[in-house]
């Protein structure tokens, strides 16, 4: 069945365009929604709309938002299932992962629901007698949010739930190849019951995102950008809120390194590296770019996770795989692209490369009609390698080996990327020293590069982000503003920092 949608503004459908197939990444010929794409003027009247209802909304009071948030959370809840199977159907994510994806959302729902009857403002003692000082959080107003396809529900309400809550209005972007499921999250978010115009759904190509997007900052309509995606985009939209003095939360691309310390527990760092390389077909902004590991225990390593990726299920993602195929046709072509990177000093230890098909197999597996890919370990990448250096959204991962601890922070950071990082060690000094040396906003230790929680500090560095962070209390940071105020109740002008009472200490006193 081919679903037929188009933006939704206001709560009404907004005429459409230029017509996008959103196909099944398993079953290439599936179009699993005909979607009328908008133009720059819908998208930035979008924004006029929002900017409208937003004053409402802000008056609402903001345990009241927050039950809103909990309803949120509770229909996902009811529609679990539905929605992780069309989110398989639409990128092909794996059922568990897709189930999980949707759980993020409920996680995400629980910890806001609460921050509505706390969104704590502060009393903050006065210099002076007879005057208070509070904080208060405000909302920005109209947040524009543009999000990528590989989590197409999830990601999406990191930015949505937490920007709502806190009384801001949304205009809503998401990839085209994923466009029904965000069309689906989109009802669930208005079965809520969010007001008419808090949350519009705009379904664009990028070209008119971004010409939407000036309009709107240029009339002021959208005062906070959320967007997640590739570096190179994020660079653009950098520079479009720069120039009306705006600073967007960017959450970008990433090279993720994965240390394997001497005394790791090497199976376990196996295990890791299998899910963080090949989970999500390598297209999570968390997978796994290079294994550095060190010299002692190289061989050992490659030899057992080259074991692993062999024994690794890829198929149909409505079953038990590790892997199923790329996004859509895009990525895949990127992908190819990526592969062509590989350098005559390069060992594939993985086995074949490139699309899985019937002239290309893998023992127990025919690709016919989906976009299925081998999985790839490319042992002997050396720092300066394009494949070292630059994010390879895909199963690919490349492995190099080190000496010293500092090396192999130095290697970590050397891409400029600083999104994800792991390491695996049985020795916490060793752990305690990486995390304070690795440039990366998250760091885990004896875990993967993949699978942050709901309600931890989400974001990163250099080219993975402008240092914004999502997530938990701190994406509150994103979507309010903090307010002074003070209040003087003496009756007279009293000035700060002049009339202030001295108390006089003698400080030439000495025991
Ligand atoms: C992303 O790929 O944009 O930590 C986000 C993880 C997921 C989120 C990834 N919970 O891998």
């Amino acid at each position: 069945m081919t679903l037929d949608i188009v933006s939704l503004i206001g709560g009404k459908e907004a005429s459409g365009g230029a017509v996008y197939d959103s196909i099944n990444p398993s079953s290439v010929d599936e179009v699993v929604a005909r979607v009328r794409l908008a133009d720059a003027e819908t998208f930035s009247s979008a924004c006029r709309t929002a900017a409208a209802a937003q004053r409402d909304w802000a008056q609402v009071p903001a345990p009241v938002r927050g039950r809103v948030i909990a309803s949120i959370g509770r229909l996902v809840e009811a529609n679990a299932e539905a929605l992780a199977r069309l989110v398989t159907r639409e990128i092909g994510k794996p059922y568990a992962e897709a189930l999980g994806e949707v759980r993020e959302i409920v996680d995400t729902c629980d910890f806001f629901l609460g921050e509505g009857r706390r969104l704590y403002g502060q009393t903050v003692p006065s210099e002076m007698p007879d005057k208070s000082l509070f904080t208060f959080r405000v909302p920005v107003g109209v947040a524009a949010v543009i999000t990528a396809g590989n989590f197409p529900v999830a990601v999406p309400s990191w930015y949505l739930v937490p920007a709502l809550l806190c009384g801001n209005a949304v205009v809503w972007k998401p990839a085209e190849y994923a466009a029904a499921s965000a069309h689906a999250l989109y009802r669930l978010f208005a079965a809520a019951g969010l007001p008419e115009g808090v949350l519009s759904l705009v379904l664009a190509d990028g070209e008119a995102t971004h010409a939407g997007l000036e309009a709107a900052l240029g009339e002021g309509t959208v005062h906070k950008v959320g967007f997640t995606g590739s570096s190179a985009v994020g660079r653009k939209i950098g520079e479009l809120c720069g120039r009306h003095l705006q600073s967007p939360c960017l959450e970008l691309g990433g090279k993720n390194p994965m240390v394997v310390m001497p005394d790791a527990d090497l199976d376990l760092a196996v295990e890791g590296a299998l899910f963080a390389g090949f989970g999500t077909a390598g297209q999570r902004c968390t997978s796994l770019g290079t294994v550095i590991v060190h010299e002692s225990v190289h061989d050992e390593f490659v030899a057992r996770y080259t074991r692993a990726v062999a024994g690794a299920t890829i198929g149909d993602p409505a079953g038990e795989v590790l892997c199923g195929p790329l996004l859509d046709h895009k990525f895949a072509e990127r992908y190819e692209e990526y592969l062509g990177w590989i350098e005559p000093h390069h060992t594939v230890v993985s086995g074949p490369t490139g699309r899985i098909t019937a002239d290309n197999p893998r023992s127990g597996f025919d690709g016919a009609g989906g976009l299925y890919y081998h999985p790839v370990v490319v042992d002997g990448v050396r720092a300066g390698d394009r494949l070292f250096m630059e994010e390879t959204f895909g199963p690919i991962v490349g492995v190099t080996a080190f000496g010293t601890l500092e090396e192999a922070i130095e290697l970590a950071d050397l891409p400029g990327y600083g999104l994800s990082s792991s390491i695996y060690t049985t020795d916490p000094k060793a752990a305690f020293r990486f995390r304070a040396g690795v440039g990366a906003g998250m760091v885990s230790v004896n875990n993967s590069t993949s699978g942050a929680e709901a309600h931890l500090p989400f974001g990163g560095n250099g080219k993975s982000g402008n240092g914004s962070r999502q997530s938990g209390m701190w994406v509150l940071d994103q979507f309010t503003r903090w307010q002074a105020m003070n209040w003087d109740y003496s009756g007279r002008l009293q000035k700060a920092q002049m009339d202030v009472a001295e108390i006089v200490p003698d400080l030439a006193y000495r025991i």
